[in-house]
């Protein structure tokens, strides 16, 4: 979503932030902007479009100071235009402001502000916040509350308002300070040498400082260059605790590759590797997890198990759902964490709560979340991004370890999901009745994915051939069955995602009740076709598309003999055990998916329309 970073200090803060903004990018892209205060008013400089688009508008403008705000906006209120882009300013021009989140009661609250008399330029909600702002300033600074009329008319403002935020705001009658505040999006302070620097994401940070203040819900910040002071919108001072973040700003950046994912797909066998080590028992008979919070005996009480999240960590539930039940002999519902917050599900009292996030920021995962955790269950969570919302709000959890995830499509992180969501089913499955050899063969086929990802990966310019074959049709059907069903779905997501070709996943068997009236010369699908029991099944799937002149693109096991010419292609991935299966068979589509979405020229990493992390419902 919306990127949001801000900064005080000794240096120009307009370079900061710029830099800061291109590597949030990614959150959110559809327009851009910079406020800066100079002498006695703010300067904003905002356009529609890319980052590049601002940097080079701020170019021809002076931006000089050591304070400033910048965004790059995600749209939800308004269209994408150069007006609607933050910041945005109060009608008497005293206050900037950018803002993450959704104001739920934006229209009431501008009503009652036009009825006082302040003016709107843009569609946005965000606007009618800084308005609000200003109202309470106003009367701040008639003298009733004085001390600090900068910060107590933000929280005043924010005691109004329903909905979500991350906001950091400027005024120029106190041109040395930010005030900054979040609800349910992220927002994390920089602490530097004499500068600090808040932002919607660690990346905008890494470059300046590792050590960082995550806020939390209901939190506002008041930093200036000579300290920042944290304080609730019920005006309780908090102590403030300062973590370290352990990656480099170098982890993100390109290595050569031409985007962003490809490096990401490429980097999996080291990501899996990372993922994995030191989870294993010292017999390397199961799998070990320090954080869980759990005790063995604990977990032998659960009945079952419930797993939420949203896009491709929703596939990951699919795949848990599918490893858990087949190995650990116990019942597993996954559902869209945006369904569940709603859904009013009756649960049984001794299920476990597994919720996955690559961000740890989704709001609808962190809203499910919640909702368990008010309902009393205990919720565990599998979350990328150590000091996330979703990391520090469940009662225990895992942590992926890949290192940052910058591509909008999730590749990496997707397969560091699969394989945690595996090692959990191995644990649960030698708490009850998998033997000591399965489970020992079963780590021995976890500790083999990153050679055989490394072997799948070595067919990428076969794929990209392939890609180059079909890179024009406009529609794709990707089928699969049993723990592959979840990724055809997810190998449509990707090719949908990056390359816009509409796209569906389906049970293969389950094509002939809707989607086989799509198949014609101009539907290819895609099938995976593992060895196994049900391999002669696929083979007639295949069939049957073949009869009605849909190509064939198949995915099989290395030496599995398929009927002759019946595939149009081939694509092979190694045997393996089904423990990684899931992760082998997701290779190819990513880079499927990608060569297509190349070979037409999108724009891989930023899509149009997405957003990496969705914080607004
Ligand atoms: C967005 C991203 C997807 C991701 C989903 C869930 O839609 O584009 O790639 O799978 O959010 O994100 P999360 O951070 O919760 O895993």
């Amino acid at each position: 979503m919306c990127g949001i970073v801000g900064y005080v200090g000794g240096r120009n803060a307009a370079s900061i932030i710029l830099e800061g903004l291109k590597r949030l990018e990614y959150r959110g892209y559809d327009s851009a902007g910079i406020a800066m205060i100079q002498g006695s008013a703010i300067t904003v400089v905002k356009k529609a479009g890319r980052v590049e688009e601002l940097i080079k508008a701020a170019s021809k403008v002076s931006l000089a100071g050591t304070v400033g705000i910048g965004h790059t906006r995600w749209a939800t209120h308004g269209g994408v235009s150069d007006i609607n882009a933050h910041p945005h300013l109060s009608s008497d021009g005293k206050f900037a402001l950018i803002h993450n989140g959704v104001i739920e009661n934006y229209s009431q609250i501008k009503a009652f502000l036009l009825g006082k008399g302040f003016t709107f330029r843009s569609e946005t909600d965000t606007e009618v916040l800084c308005n609000l702002i200003a109202y309470h300033y106003g009367k701040e600074s008639a003298g009733r509350n004085g001390q600090e009329p900068f910060l107590e008319s933000v929280r005043k403002a924010l005691r109004h308002v329903e909905g979500t935020y991350g906001i950091a705001v400027l005024c120029v009658d106190f041109p040395g300070e930010i005030v900054a505040a979040r609800k349910a999006s992220p927002l994390i302070l920089g602490v530097g040498d004499g500068e600090f620097i808040v932002a919607s994401d660690a990346s905008a940070i890494v470059s300046q400082t590792r050590n960082v203040v995550y806020l939390k819900d209901g939190e506002l910040v008041h930093i200036s260059a000579k300290g920042f002071a944290i304080s609730t919108l019920g005006q309780l001072d908090v102590s403030p605790v300062v973590d370290r973040i352990d990656w480099s700003v170098e982890v993100a950046s390109m290595d050569g590759y031409a985007h962003f994912m490809e490096k990401e797909i490429f980097e999996q066998p080291q990501a899996l590797e990372n993922t994995m080590r030191g989870r294993f028992s010292e017999d390397s008979s199961t799998a070990l997890f320090g954080g869980l919070n759990m005790t063995p005996a604990e977990f032998r009480q659960i009945d079952r198990f419930l797993f939420c999240a949203c896009g491709s960590a929703w596939h990951a539930c699919l795949v848990a759902e599918h490893l858990f039940e087949r190995f650990a002999r116990v019942p597993v519902e996954a559902d869209y964490a945006s369904e569940f917050r709603y859904r009013n599900a009756p649960l049984d009292p001794q299920t476990l709560f597994f919720v996955i996030s690559q961000s740890g920021e989704t709001i609808d995962t962190l809203a499910a979340l919640r909702e368990a955790k008010r309902k009393g269950f205990r919720v565990l969570a599998i979350s990328n991004v150590v000091g996330s919302s979703i990391a520090r709000e469940a009662d225990g959890g895992i942590y992926q370890h890949v290192g940052p995830e910058v591509g909008v499509a999730s590749t990496k992180a997707f397969t560091s999901q699969l394989l945690l969501a595996s090692m959990m089913a191995l644990y649960v499955a030698r708490m009850r009745d998998m033997s000591f050899n399965d489970g020992a063969d079963y780590v021995g086929a976890l500790k083999s994915a990153p050679d055989l990802v490394r072997r799948a990966l070595a067919q990428a310019p076969h794929i990209r051939a392939v890609a180059k074959r079909y890179a024009q049709h406009s529609d794709f059907l990707f089928l699969g069955r049993l723990s592959l069903f979840p990724i055809a779905l997810e190998g449509a997501l990707k090719l949908k995602e990056i390359s816009y070709i509409h796209a569906e996943g389906y049970p293969a068997a389950e094509m002939k009740h809707g989607p086989i009236a799509l198949v014609g010369e101009g539907c290819p699908s895609v099938f995976f076709a593992p060895r196994g029991e049900i391999f002669n099944k696929i083979v007639s799937s295949m069939q049957e598309i073949k009869a009605r002149k849909g190509p064939v693109i198949a995915i099989a096991t290395e030496g599995c003999e398929l009927p002759a010419g019946l595939a149009d292609e081939l694509i092979t991935i190694p045997d393996c055990h089904e423990a990684v299966l899931p992760i082998i068979a997701t290779i190819p589509v990513q880079l499927l998916s990608y060569y297509i979405a190349v070979e037409r020229g999108c724009d891989v990493d930023k899509p149009r329309n997405l957003a990496k992390s969705v914080t607004v419902e």
